[in-house]
């Protein structure tokens, strides 16, 4: 099948994003993109403008000028989970993954007005980040919080969490490390369940006796770091339930 082409015209896998921003950034997104920029990490880029160059690696000392437990989250919106996180415990450093640039000038503006000191942001594919850019082994935790569902059967191929998406998380992880998740679209839940049960490297810690014809198997207690985001309150004014998943980097 022929693989789809980006804006810059290169041929590439699926990616779970569909913005290019190709419109101008408001005034004010423009400015907190400016007044942010010490914040913003830019790694090698590869063929297009939100994929990093294979064989780059981040270096969370230079990033962050300090040694300390690094969280990434992959989607990081406007950013009000890595804020929230960021303010509450001062002792970890954040990375935050948007390919959406009024959501990573926000995030920016964010932390600015809050003085924060403990988050950076890099735009990109969050898939390109853990795979090429992240030393192996190294991460605390890994964050996937209301990634796009891609609702219709024949978008399912764009759905970030996947098998193989599964294992880039996984190897990022340091031994022990955890991946969070949360989603208000019941089947993509269930499929992020057995994503995590099939996956060699996880283990999930609600999965004891999870049963694969038990819809209410294998969810986690929610995460009591992740704060209500307008994508939460869209799912639940809808009347959908939000469910949380966690699973851990083996020990080997
Ligand atoms: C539904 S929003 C959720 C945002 C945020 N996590 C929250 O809960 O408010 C999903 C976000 O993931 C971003 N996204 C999708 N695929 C991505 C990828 N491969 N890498 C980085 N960001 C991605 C989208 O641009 C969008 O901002």
């Amino acid at each position: 099948m022929p693989q789809p082409r980006s804006a810059e015209g290169v041929q590439r896998r699926v990616v779970s994003f569909a913005r290019t921003d190709g419109r101008a950034l408001r005034r004010r997104d423009h400015a907190s993109e400016q007044a942010g920029r010490a914040f913003m990490l830019e790694p090698p880029r590869g063929e297009t403008s939100t994929s990093i160059a294979p064989g780059s690696r981040l270096d969370p000392v230079a990033a962050f000028g300090r040694i300390a437990p690094l969280v990434v989250e992959i989607g990081s919106g406007v950013g009000e989970s890595l804020i929230h996180a960021a303010q509450s415990h001062p002792e970890m450093d954040f990375l935050g993954v948007e390919v959406y640039r009024p959501g990573n000038a926000r995030t920016l503006a964010a932390l600015l007005r809050e003085g924060l000191t403990n988050v950076r942001m890099v735009r990109g594919d969050g898939v390109d980040v853990l795979e090429h850019w992240v030393e192996p082994g190294t991460l605390s935790q890994v964050w996937t919080f209301f990634p796009d569902p891609w609702p219709k059967s024949k978008h399912h191929k764009r759905r970030l969490v996947d098998d193989s998406f599964a294992l880039v998380v996984g190897r990022s992880l340091r031994p022990g490390g955890a991946w969070r998740l949360a989603t208000d679209w019941a089947p993509y839940a269930l499929r992020m369940r057995d994503v995590i049960r099939a996956c060699p490297v996880l283990d999930n810690p609600h999965g004891g006796r999870c049963d694969r014809d038990d819809p209410e198997a294998g969810f986690a207690p929610r995460f009591e770091g992740r704060p209500v985001t307008k994508f939460e309150r869209k799912g639940t004014d809808a009347g959908r339930t939000v469910r949380d998943l966690t699973a851990h980097r083996r020990s080997e």
